[in-house]
């Protein structure tokens, strides 16, 4: 497997902090600490910080996402936001999946599978979450559990918007914990994932494909999460919070 194949992507996922000034301040502080990464950088921020966040990342090398989007075009959801929607702001990215959403507002592989769809028909890059709960992983269904999360997720989806997917393996029991997979959990269980984009498209398309580690990965345990031949990248949580500690991660990519 050869690493140089894909683009290393480190993006922030700020969940529910920081407002429209609070958002500004942030980027404006991270934009020359990551200035020249070898790495793709970015920030997904919630729905009202995106116009902010676009505004303070224009000309810089920071790509601005959402952290959720609905399925269909336009209609009665109340409270949600489409990809259309996204997608006029100027918006590149979207997360789809994430297990917060899966876990409080009763998201299933089933919409998580109807909004990548959307997203990416919509012209968006998708990262697609994915992951074990410490439950599962003590059972041993790890593997299979990954596995028909991405397969769901993918399905109808085709060779072609497949490379505007990254994946983000994010073990439900190292997000928020401070408890990080070991770099060897990580690799693990991004190589499954691997394996499974393999069998559904090519190896091709696997090759290709970024697959980031997320959960509690911090300017510490970046650099050996980030060693790993199947680990391009990271979704960081708490630690995209802080420009330092951000750009420290940044930087281990480039690596
Ligand atoms: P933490 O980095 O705060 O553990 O969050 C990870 C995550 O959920 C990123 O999407």
């Amino acid at each position: 497997m050869d690493k140089t194949k894909r683009a290393a992507i480190i993006a922030g996922n700020w969940k529910m902090n920081k407002t429209p000034s609070e958002t500004t301040a942030l980027i404006q502080e991270m934009k020359p600490l990551v200035a020249g990464a070898d790495c793709k950088v970015v920030l997904c921020v919630p729905f009202v910080d995106l116009d902010a966040a676009l505004k303070a990342a224009e000309g810089s090398n920071i790509g601005i996402g959402a952290e959720n989007c609905h399925f269909e075009k336009s209609g009665a959801f109340t409270g949600e936001v489409s990809a259309v929607m996204l997608k006029e702001m100027g918006v590149e990215y979207v997360i789809i999946g994430h297990s917060e959403r899966r876990q409080y507002f009763g998201e299933t592989d089933v919409t998580v599978n109807k909004r990548v769809k959307a997203a990416l028909a919509e012209g968006l890059k998708v990262i697609l979450c994915v992951g074990e709960t410490l439950e599962q992983r003590e059972q041993g269904i790890t593997a299979e559990l990954v596995a028909m999360q991405t397969k769901i997720a993918l399905l109808g989806v085709s060779a072609e918007d497949a490379a505007n997917v990254i994946i983000a393996y994010e073990p439900v029991w190292a997000i928020g914990t401070g408890k990080t997979a070991t770099s060897d959990q990580a690799e693990e269980v991004c190589a499954i994932i691997r394996k499974v984009v393999a069998e559904i498209y090519s190896p091709a398309v696997a090759d290709a494909m970024t697959i980031q580690y997320g959960g509690s990965m911090n300017a510490k345990n970046a650099d050996e999460l980030l060693s790993k031949v199947n680990v391009d990248g990271g979704l960081i949580g708490g630690a995209s919070l802080k420009a330092e500690d951000f750009s420290i991660i940044v930087k281990a990519a480039n690596k």
